[in-house]
């Protein structure tokens, strides 16, 4: 079969011909029908992942829409330790994959999934979110914070502030589901205390920059709260501005924050693919705006490197290449 294949960490994977897995028992193996090339796969791709395992060669794409050999179309997520799915074919764990519904355009689905469930898993298995909430997406010009806008207020949020550095993406935002937003460009400390005077009370941030970003919205949100001893549940979701944080001891005393992370091993394989199903089918109902572009896989090497869009998500095409 055909392949991306990553022969070393510092370099893109090029389009060769790579050897077709075997499926173990319980596997199967599908045609790969779209791949989307998420940060996840990215830095699965780079070897800093905290899954990855240091092992080359390896084929990128950490799930996909595939075609199962009765003809069934379904969106999976591929099992750490096998070849990925940006390829002809890949192995797929029938546990770990869902239904195509009706209707379903794969470039859709391959482009929307991750970054939407980021949120949609945060929501629903982390905290117990309720409607008439607020929430801060953190980082909200990107593709899985342009998501998080638009479900934190599909499951009921009542204010959804979106902070984020690109202008043209943050205005389109409130035609997103955004009500209120607040830039990040610019003095950071400035932008720290306009973060503080818009987000000081919402109950919920989903934060996709963590790093200075986050050190300095946090303490404009403590410092700003009217009441910090009501809860305010940070959920830790990407790191775009950096690994880590510096966390003064006074904040965790001085407000009822409470920092927990979503993601694979916070909340259980079975616990995510259980979200699925119903997130693909607001997929499907166009409750949600996905901004993707389709890539023949045999192109990778120049999409790879290419500077695309901000929050566009590439797509790649196993079977047109
Ligand atoms: N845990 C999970 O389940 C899960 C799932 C999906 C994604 N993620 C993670 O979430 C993060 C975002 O993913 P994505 O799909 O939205 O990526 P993306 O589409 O590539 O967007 C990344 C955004 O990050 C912002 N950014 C970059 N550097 C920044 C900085 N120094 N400070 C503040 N913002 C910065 C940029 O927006 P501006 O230039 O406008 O600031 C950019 O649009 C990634 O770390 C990804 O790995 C986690």
């Amino acid at each position: 079969m055909y392949a991306a294949v990553v022969r070393s960490f510092d370099r893109p994977p090029r389009y060769e011909q790579f050897e077709t897995p075997r499926p173990a028992d319980g596997q199967v193996l599908v045609d790969v029908e779209a791949a989307g090339l998420h940060p996840r796969v990215r830095s699965g791709a780079a070897g800093t992942h905290y899954t990855s395992d240091g092992r080359l060669p390896l084929v990128p794409g950490v799930d996909g829409v595939g075609r199962l050999p009765d003809g069934r179309r379904v969106y999976f997520v591929a099992d750490d330790g096998v070849p990925g799915t940006m390829a002809d074919q890949a192995l797929l764990d029938p546990r770990r994959s869902v239904p195509l519904p009706e209707g379903a355009d794969p470039v859709v689905i391959a482009a929307a999934m991750n970054p939407a469930m980021s949120s949609w898993v945060a929501l629903r298995r982390r905290v117990a979110f309720r409607g008439g909430q607020s929430v801060l997406v953190l980082g909200a010009t990107g593709s899985a914070g342009r998501m998080a806008v638009q479900v934190a207020r599909h499951l009921g949020a009542a204010r959804v502030v979106a902070a984020g550095r690109d202008p043209g993406r943050l205005e389109a935002l409130a035609g997103l589901g955004a009500t209120d937003s607040v830039s990040l460009a610019g003095d950071p400390e400035e932008a720290a205390v306009r973060l503080g005077v818009a987000a000081a009370d919402v109950d919920v941030v989903i934060d996709y920059t963590w790093g200075a970003s986050t050190e300095r919205a946090m303490s404009a949100l403590i410092t700003h709260r009217s009441d910090r001893s009501m809860p305010l549940d940070w959920i830790q979701i990407g790191s775009t501005a950096g690994p880590e944080i510096t966390l003064p001891s006074f904040m965790l005393r001085a407000a009822n924050l409470r920092i927990m992370g979503s993601g694979q091993g916070s909340v259980t394989a079975a616990g995510i693919v259980a979200e699925l199903p119903s997130l693909m089918e607001r997929l499907v109902a166009g409750a949600f705006t996905v901004d993707a572009r389709a890539v023949p896989l045999a192109d990778v090497e120049a999409a790879w490197t290419a500077t695309e869009a901000p929050g566009r998500r590439v797509v790649f095409l196993p079977f047109t290449g």
